[in-house]
């Protein structure tokens, strides 16, 4: 029986064993976190993190060959385990050389020291966590500096999981990336976790690679897809100026098999941990290799994000009289995406903060991620309402913001939501997820991302 230890049970490592340990019940999968909290709910009812359909596959599982630990017995699960998927967190680095860009590796470099104090027998080590290009490498050099003679494996086998979809994706991916080294005891190990994998995953989907190659391509992956999502929200700009409808343009363009209909959602902004962090880490190492129009290229897709949500903040300003100090504004929506309590770098936060920055009366209603918002916001909790029923959220609110595309904020009753608010009423549309000319007819003045704003009287618009 092969014998499965992942570090770190959050977003990545939870879900990913869950799955593997369903799939393959000849395998023993034993999780272990520091936070003694997190495990008690990965064994409890209460998940630690809301995913659809995670419970069903945690229910099949778990107790069976699945089994969630705290590190108090670290020492001997490395022992016992021969494949190790390293999952724990790699936040931006917030000081010294690199800070603000280059990843924090400092949780990755435990466990690694971890392993090596604790490990007798040969073990394949897997980074799980998106690590900059060479970090295998590195720790294949510590690791392999032993004075044991312990042989270690490390590979590189990034997780494509999105939240809110993490198990359609780990159940059904687009492909299962594993980079190793090109020597007999790296191929023999690739082959192992291809054969993991190939338990519930077609073989051609499984892609092999060189080391630095599947560590890149997480980071690329990543950059590709937000550097969509900043290319449509550059030109929901250029729409709202020349009233041409967002929605029409990515439809006609996504159209062209070449570009694809995905990812064209002109939105408030992207959010989520590993856009930002994964676009930072690739401008860092672009200026660490002296490349720095490469680093500027990447960057700018940054920057594109932060001016889409400044300007729907100023959109909000400007559209409610330039005031909103002392207004009651209702938040619909904080987690960064629909259908998770993850408000990790959320665009709903940054408006958050930017209309408390503004004197706003700012209520936060979002079904499933009040809690982990509270804790982001810090202080600044204590400024801010947080009411999950969104009737009560609006009732007496000068405006709506939805910032976040949460299925059921489209099928409130807006006529009983209108009549409970300040008049006149603004909604400001930041997923384009309403009935927009629904509500104008309502009442409200209507602010869509990327479309001509539709209000009940003459307003010049300043952006
Ligand atoms: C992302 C990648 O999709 C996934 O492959 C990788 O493993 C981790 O990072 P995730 O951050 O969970 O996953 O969410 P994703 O669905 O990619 O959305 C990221 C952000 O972009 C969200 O804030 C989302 O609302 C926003 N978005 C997405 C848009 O604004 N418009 C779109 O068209 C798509
Ligand atoms: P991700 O989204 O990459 O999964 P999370 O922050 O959700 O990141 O999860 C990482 C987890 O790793 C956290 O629960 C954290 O407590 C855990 N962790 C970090 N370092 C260690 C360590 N050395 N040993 C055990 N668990 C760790």
């Amino acid at each position: 029986m092969r014998k499965i230890l992942c570090i770190g049970a959050g977003y990545v490592g939870g879900p990913t064993m869950a799955v593997i340990a369903k799939h393959c019940p000849q395998y023993e999968v034993r999780v272990v976190d520091m936070n003694a909290d997190r495990v008690a709910a990965w064994n409890s009812d209460q998940l630690p993190i809301y995913e659809p359909g995670l419970k069903d596959v945690i229910d099949i599982a778990r107790g069976r060959n699945l089994f969630f630990l705290t590190d108090e017995t670290i020492a001997e699960q490395i022992d016992w385990a021969d494949i190790i998927f390293v999952s724990v967190n790699t936040p931006t680095k917030a000081f010294g050389l690199g800070a603000g860009r280059a990843a924090d590796l400092q949780f990755w470099e435990k466990t690694a020291r971890q392993i090596l104090q604790h490990a007798t027998s040969p073990k394949i080590i897997i980074e799980k966590s998106t690590l900059p290009v060479r970090t295998a490498e590195a720790m294949s050099h510590i690791l392999n500096t032993n004075s044991i003679g312990v042989q270690f494996d490390v590979l590189s086998n990034p997780e494509f999981l999105a939240e809110g979809s993490a198990i359609r994706d780990l159940e059904e991916p687009d492909r299962v990336l594993i980079g190793g080294h090109n020597t007999p005891s790296g191929q023999r190990a690739i082959e192992t976790i291809v054969e993991l994998y190939a338990n519930w995953v077609p073989r051609e989907k499984i892609i092999t690679t060189n080391l630095w190659s599947s560590e890149l391509s997480k980071l690329v992956a990543n950059a590709f897809l937000a550097q969509r999502i900043s290319s449509i929200n550059a030109i929901s700009a250029l729409c709202e100026k020349t009233e041409a409808d967002v929605e029409e343009v990515a439809f006609a363009i996504g159209t062209d098999k070449r570009i694809g209909p995905h990812f064209l959602r002109a939105s408030v902004g992207f959010g989520g941990s590993c856009f930002k962090k994964d676009i930072l880490n690739l401008v860092y190492i672009c200026e660490q290799q002296g490349l720095p129009e490469v680093a500027e290229y990447w960057q700018q897709v940054l920057k594109m994000n932060e001016y889409q949500g400044a300007r729907f903040v100023a959109n909000m300003v400007h559209s409610m009289f330039n005031s909103l100090s002392g207004k009651r504004i209702a938040l619909f929506g904080a987690a960064f995406k629909a259908n998770t309590s993850d408000t990790r770098e959320s665009p709903a936060l940054v408006v958050c903060r930017e209309l408390l920055e503004e004197r706003a009366d700012v209520v936060l209603c979002d079904p499933h991620a009040l809690e982990n918002a509270r804790q982001d916001l810090d202080e600044q909790a204590e400024k801010v309402n947080f009411v999950a029923d969104p009737y009560q959220a609006a009732k007496g609110a000068h405006a709506i913001a939805i910032l976040t595309e949460w299925a059921h904020f489209a099928n409130l009753d807006y006529h009983q939501i209108y009549n409970s608010m300040a008049h006149p009423a603004f909604i400001f549309d930041g997923r384009n997820i309403l009935d927009h000319q629904a509500l104008f007819k309502l009442g409200f003045n209507v602010y869509p991302i990327g479309k001509a704003p539709l209000q009940h009287f003459n307003h010049g618009r300043t952006w």
